[in-house]
């Protein structure tokens, strides 16, 4: 008799237990609510010059450095581009609606979204939509989206941003600046953020009138730029890309052999042109700017 209330007793125990276990295993792992997971996506328009490639490179290295332990990707928005590099060099970069798709399915929670962009033109137009969309989902649908996301200014989009930049251009180009000319060419677009460029001549100007502002696509033109630096009576001229990246445009309108190119068209004048073939991802006071930009779309992200 006793022995059989023992055994009953270990009977109940052990069933008591497995049933415990069963329980454990049965309950939905719930996620902690504080498991959160940031993570920055760099955008850029992209490039398919190798040595152009490097200034991403510089920026994505840069903001790794200034963002331990967050998770940093790079995404280009040039389709053209990445089918390219795809084909060619069996290099597979996503547009940034899919990478921003792929964090989400991986569990980020929090995404800041750092433009690349010198101005707020139409490249810059397309990601705040994304990014907009993006918010919407994350809004509507939490499982789909984030739970916060952010994106980044362009480097000139508000007032103070042309003296910074103004700074940060004659802290790079402070030899030259004393004795010659110094040109920086940007792309320009027929977007009216266009007038950006302008801005940052006039900023420059009021500290140093041997700076030059030229665009490929806008104002301030070629015509625009050459009777002015005539008029400086300089002699030498460098010449550098206003642009993230010294890719094709660096490579072949500003400093190619071709006769219409910035270069051959300031040499057919008299002048002495250097080249110079960095993008300004490869600029530390640059890089600087743009991590500014980041921590400010940081501080926006739900912590
Ligand atoms: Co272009």
């Amino acid at each position: 008799m006793k022995l059989k209330k023992y055994t009953r007793a270990l009977i109940l125990a052990w069933v008591a237990v497995l049933m415990a276990s069963f329980a454990c295993e049965a309950l939905p792992t719930r996620e902690p609510v504080t498991n959160a997971k940031e993570a920055i996506l760099i955008v850029a328009f992209g490039t398919s010059v190798p040595e152009g490639e490097e200034a991403i490179s510089a920026v994505t290295e840069a903001v790794k450095a200034a963002n331990p332990g967050v998770e940093v990707r790079a995404s280009y928005t040039s389709r053209i581009i990445m089918r390219k590099l795809a084909r060619e060099q069996n290099k597979i970069i996503d547009e940034p609606a899919v990478a921003l798709s792929r964090l989400a399915f991986e569990g980020y929670t929090d995404v800041a979204v750092l433009s690349t962009h010198m101005i707020p033109g139409a490249e810059y137009d397309d990601l705040k939509a994304v990014v907009d969309g993006f918010r919407m989902i994350g809004e509507n649908a939490p499982k789909a989206g984030f739970r916060s996301i952010a994106l980044s200014d362009p480097l000139m989009a508000a007032p103070g941003d042309f003296e910074r930049m103004a700074d940060a251009i004659t802290a790079t180009y402070e030899k030259e600046g004393k004795g010659e000319a110094v040109v920086l060419v940007g792309h320009g677009t027929h977007h009216f953020a266009d007038s950006a460029y302008s801005a940052l001549q006039m900023a420059l100007w009021r500290k140093n009138p041997n700076f030059f502002i030229g665009t490929i696509e806008g104002i301030p033109a070629y015509d625009d730029v050459y009777p002015r630096l005539k008029a400086s009576g300089a002699r030498r001229v460098t010449l550098a890309p206003l642009m993230l990246v010294a890719g094709d445009h660096a490579h072949n309108d500003i400093a190619g052999s071709d006769e219409d190119s910035w270069k051959s068209m300031l040499e057919s004048k008299g002048l002495k042109v250097t080249p110079i073939l960095s993008g300004l991802g490869q600029n530390k006071y640059v890089q600087n700017l743009i991590l500014d930009k980041l921590r400010e779309a940081r501080s926006s992200l739900t912590r």
